[in-house]
Formats: C-alpha cells, sequence, structure tokens
C-alpha cells in the first residue's frame, strides 16, 4: 500500500503530463505516472502520429522510459485522460498497454490508480484489469 501521499503525487504527475499530450488526431489527452520499486516516477504522455499506428500511449511512453533508465520493477501507475479543453474523463488503459505492463508488474501486486483528479481517484490491481494474464512467467 501507498501512502495517501504518495498515490496523490502520482496523481498529481500524471496530470502534469497529460499537459505534454501531442495529441491532434484524436483530441484525446492522455497523463500517466510509473513508480518504480526503487521510488523514482517516469511520467509518460500519449503521442500520436500521422500514419495512425505508431501512437503510443501514455503508459507506455512511461513504461519505456523507466525500462530505457534500466529500471524493470515497478509498484503503481496513475493514469488520467480526458478530451482536449475538456474535464478529466475516468480513463482506463487500453489491453495493448495492459499486456505491456504485465511484462514488468507483478499483477497481484501492481496498482493502477485511475480516476479524475488528485481527491478522486481508485486504485485496481493489474490482476482486476487483466485477469488470465500471459506473462514472461508462460514463456521463461
Ligand atoms: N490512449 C492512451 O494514451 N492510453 C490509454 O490507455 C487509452 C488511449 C491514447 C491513445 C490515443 O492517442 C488516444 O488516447 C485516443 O485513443
Amino acid at each position: 500500500m501507498l501512502t495517501k501521499e504518495l498515490e496523490q503525487k502520482l496523481m498529481n504527475t500524471a496530470i502534469e503530463y497529460r499537459k505534454r499530450s501531442y495529441s491532434p488526431y484524436s483530441g484525446y489527452q492522455v497523463g500517466a505516472a510509473l513508480l518504480s520499486a526503487d521510488g523514482e516516477i517516469f511520467g509518460g504522455c500519449n503521442i500520436e502520429s500521422a500514419s495512425f499506428s505508431p501512437t503510443n500511449c501514455a503508459e507506455r511512453t512511461a513504461l519505456f522510459k523507466a525500462v530505457s533508465e534500466g529500471k524493470k520493477e515497478f509498484t503503481a501507475i496513475a493514469v488520467v485522460g480526458g478530451r482536449a479543453n475538456g474535464e478529466l474523463e475516468f480513463c482506463t488503459p487500453c489491453g495493448v498497454c495492459r499486456q505491456a505492463l504485465v511484462e514488468f508488474c507483478d499483477p497481484k501486486t501492481f496498482v493502477v490508480y485511475l480516476g479524475t483528479g488528485t481527491e478522486d481517484y481508485k486504485g485496481y490491481l493489474l490482476e482486476e484489469l487483466l485477469p488470465f494474464s500471459f506473462t514472461p512467467k508462460n514463456v521463461l
């Protein structure tokens, strides 16, 4: 369990990184903040492409930033999203991001914080969002 202060810091970091969203095609802005097991926070935003398929979600931006900095163990992620110039909506990670997370995060302990603000969020286990997941344990 994280302290409320740390949960709120994650939510706030996700909100801040959402401002960096590059999403001219969908107009949907997402921010994420990933906490490594050793206590560092990596922010990310969604980054779209004119040819669409290279688009990267905020969660994977944060994850790939962290892994490229040498991190491989993570505790939690906060995700916020909503239309540009609109209110934050309850935004849940897409299936690809859930699968990308389960590569590095223990589904039974890793927490995904979702909500619309630092006073309005809820934590879900990754296992709840991706039940019966196919993980590195299946292959290695
Ligand atoms: N998006 C994310 O960044 N994270 C999610 O989990 C849901 C979708 C982005 C991808 C795309 O840039 C925009 O939201 C609309 O799908």
